[in-house]
């Protein structure tokens, strides 16, 4: 029998599956993310984490974990886990890639949708019992985006789920940048393949799907800002510091772009100031991109299958070290 850790609520059914191979699982109940020195006690003799994005998992934790073979984190992205550190340590380390692919392209739709057709701002309208009279200059007009120019920052799983939803569904010319060429996705998409600075200047709306590496923080600063359309709405889905949200702040303020979705924040939880103010084509969510209950179903199943397959001495499904 192994321990397993969760830093906080798992599906009863996945909590079964641990128990029905044999493992004891200990499931952190408070709320919010457990107290670091209450899951470094818990660690004690476990074999296996189940963590989240917002447990960090460095060298020091690692050390205190010393049966420790595993840890999955239940995200795609696992900027809050030491690898390296992991590695050294010969504990393997997982995500949950491809399963939130769709619900999170769906959400930077959402935002692309909500912030063009200022969607936040009508209902907060509509609430407070006001009904803008119909004009052609009618109060909360927005932006087109059938038909608009989307670039993609960042042509992966997610990206490339974006670019589709753009084609398809809002038949728009899609333009994107990435480390290398995506031939399958200019086939399917016609989508061209551009430098940055082209992407920037060209595009109506500009989606962030990088992951949060060095090379890519502030990847969107005040100059790649400047080189946007002052019509241009900026979505990030991705990681908050891939943008400098003080530049991003100065440009929506100076009218050097129209709009931002966000969906994530340089230093979350906290959300820069400016950004509450700012209201027009400005649609702001708590990092939603997978919280739909089918995709997070399915994140807590990948990373117990993970946990079971390193448990019994398999491959895990989804290694990231
Ligand atoms: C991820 O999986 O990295 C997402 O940001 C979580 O919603």
């Amino acid at each position: 029998m192994s321990k397993v850790v969760c830093t906080s609520y798992l599906f009863p059914e996945e909590v079964e599956r641990l128990e029905a191979a044999g493992h004891d699982a200990s499931v952190y109940e408070g709320e919010g993310p457990i107290p670091r020195d209450r899951l470094i006690a818990e660690l004690a003799g476990a074999e296996a984490l189940i963590c989240q994005l917002v447990d960090r998992i460095d060298a020091e934790f690692l050390d205190a974990a010393s049966r420790l073979r595993i840890a999955a984190n239940v995200a795609v992205g696992y900027e809050n886990v030491d690898v390296a550190a992991a590695r050294e340590r010969d504990i393997v380390v997982t995500n949950t890639p491809d399963v939130l692919t769709e619900a999170t392209a769906d959400l930077t739709f959402a935002l692309l949708l909500g912030a063009a057709r200022r969607i936040a701002e009508a209902d907060a309208t509509v609430r407070r019992g006001e009904f803008p009279a119909w004009g052609l200059e009618q109060e909360l007009t927005g932006i087109d985006v059938f038909g608009k120019t989307l670039g993609i920052v960042g042509m992966g799983r997610i990206g490339l789920a974006v670019a589709r939803r753009g084609r398809f569904g809002f038949g728009m010319q899609v333009l994107y940048h990435n480390r290398t060429r995506r031939r399958a996705a200019e086939e399917e998409l016609g989508a061209e393949f551009v430098p940055l600075d082209r992407l920037l200047a060209e595009s109506d709306f500009v989606c962030v799907h990088v992951p949060l590496t060095d090379e890519t923080r502030h990847l969107i600063g005040s100059g790649e800002l400047a080189r946007m359309k002052p019509t241009a709405i900026l979505i990030n889905v991705a990681r908050g510091p891939v943008v400098d949200e003080e530049a991003l702040v100065r440009a929506l303020d100076a009218g050097e772009i129209a709009g931002a979705g966000l969906d994530v924040y340089e230093r979350e939880p906290e959300v820069h100031p400016r950004l509450l103010d700012l209201r027009e084509c400005v649609v702001l969510a708590p990092h939603l991109g997978s919280a739909t209950r089918e995709t997070r179903r399915s994140m807590a199943r990948l990373a117990v299958d993970n946990v079971l397959a390193v448990l019994s001495g398999q491959p895990p499904l989804t290694p990231v070290n």
